[in-house]
């Protein structure tokens, strides 16, 4: 029987790779979606799939569709959950999508993934292949009951190339790199230097600071310093920039679906960038009360993604009421980024709602006496209440 696995090349993949060879029976066909990591997790993982033995192995690059599809959507509606910005949660529906697109395409009627059963992406993997598909699932860590040094165990018995290096569980795409694991579970821990792959720490970042210019069309970024860039482009460019300047390490207590605390660290220097910037477009260009409800939109969006709930009519609903909201979001932020600090320096946009003659205490267009009645009458009920406290 045939059956799809989703690949990574890591510890917990490999090791599934081969149980489902040898314990399931089953016959394997391995594939890694490519959304944006590093160039040789992407060769590296068709190494080890040949070396497993697997029958065939697949790779996709879905990396365009999910700077355009995805993360765009995601920037539109600053979503954030608890300060993490959502990189391996947003990818996993796109990645188990085309999982199910080769398990049609192979006659496959199983799918399989390596998360273990105590994480976020089994559900995330799990809601996607169902929506999709009627194939069913395995997922051979969680079958087992494994831990790490089980499956390191396996993995040295059956000869399974492993690097050496990588004590971390580490997840990556283009819009983040997630680091958890070994040492880092103990949540008094600093994570070391070595960890990190993608920013610079503060103190190594440039002495000087660097002004960049951002553009945005209809809530997303198209240009830096007036270069025209492509959406999967631009997220490069912004981690690449944002990064040496130290900025985007998260290290934080998350809680999970099922309720666990766990401790994860981000480095996400493109998104923290971006979605800083954007912001700062909104407050120029959306009211008060549009700023009020995308904050509620944002919460509820960043919920649902985080929870693996991509395919919920909700997420649909949300994004027609965001992109409605963000055809005014248009224009240029100016922001300076200087050891691992990010300071707006300017804003402008032909939607601006700002109005520099309105608000100046030069101006007498709006005229100071008209608000006499307006704010006399302002808290009526606290006043009310203030009152009848003092005669009880
Ligand atoms: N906690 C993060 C999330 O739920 C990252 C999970 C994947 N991380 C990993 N190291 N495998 O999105
Ligand atoms: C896993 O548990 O398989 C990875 C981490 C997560 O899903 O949250």
């Amino acid at each position: 029987e045939k059956v799809v696995l989703a690949f990574s090349g890591g510890l917990d993949t490999s090791v599934c790779a081969k149980l489902l060879q040898e314990k399931y029976g089953m016959e394997v066909i391995t594939a890694c979606v490519d959304v944006g990591q590093p160039e040789d997790e992407i060769k590296r993982p068709e190494e080890v799939a040949n070396n497993i033995g697997v029958s065939k192995h697949y790779t996709i690059d879905a990396k365009d569709e999910f700077a355009r599809d995805v993360i765009f959507k995601a920037v539109k509606a600053n979503a954030m959950y608890e300060g993490y910005p959502l990189s391996t949660a947003l990818a996993r529906p796109l990645i188990a999508q085309k999982i199910v697109e080769i398990a049609k395409k192979e006659g496959a009627a199983a799918i399989a993934h390596g998360c273990t059963g105590k994480g976020n992406d089994q559900f995330r993997f799990e809601s996607t292949i169902r929506s999709e598909s009627s194939c069913d699932v395995i997922a051979p860590v969680r079958d087992l009951n494994l831990t790490r040094t089980e499956e390191m165990e396996y993995a040295k018995s059956n000869n399974i190339p492993l690097q050496s290096d990588k004590l971390y569980s580490i997840d990556e795409n283009v819009w983040g790199r997630s680091i958890e694991g070994d040492i880092l579970e103990d949540p008094m821990v600093e994570i070391p230097e070595e960890a990190f792959n993608w920013t610079r720490s503060s103190d190594d970042a440039p002495d000087e600071a660097q002004v960049v210019e951002m553009e945005f069309e209809n809530g997303v970024p198209v240009a830096l310093d007036g270069k025209k860039m492509k959406p999967l482009e631009i997220i490069k460019e912004c981690n690449r920039i944002a990064g040496m300047h130290g900025i985007g390490r998260v290290d934080m207590l998350e809680d999970r679906i099922i309720g666990l605390k766990s401790r994860e660290n981000y480095e996400t220097p493109g998104a923290v960038f971006i979605i800083t910037a954007h912001k700062a477009l909104e407050q120029m260009t959306l009211t008060r009360e549009e700023l009020k409800f995308a904050e509620i939109v944002s919460q509820t969006y960043s919920e649902l993604v985080y929870e693996g709930l991509w395919h919920e009519p909700l997420r649909e609903d949300l994004d027609q009421l965001v992109d409605n909201m963000q055809k005014r979001v248009t224009g240029v932020v100016r922001v300076r980024l200087h050891k691992g600090g990010m300071r707006i320096l300017g804003r402008k946009s032909p939607y601006s709602l700002y109005s520099q003659e309105a608000v100046s205490f030069e101006d007498k267009e709006l005229d100071q006496r008209e608000m006499t009645g307006m704010v006399k009458n302002y808290g009526l009920q606290a006043a009310c209440f203030q009152k009848m406290r003092k005669n009880d």
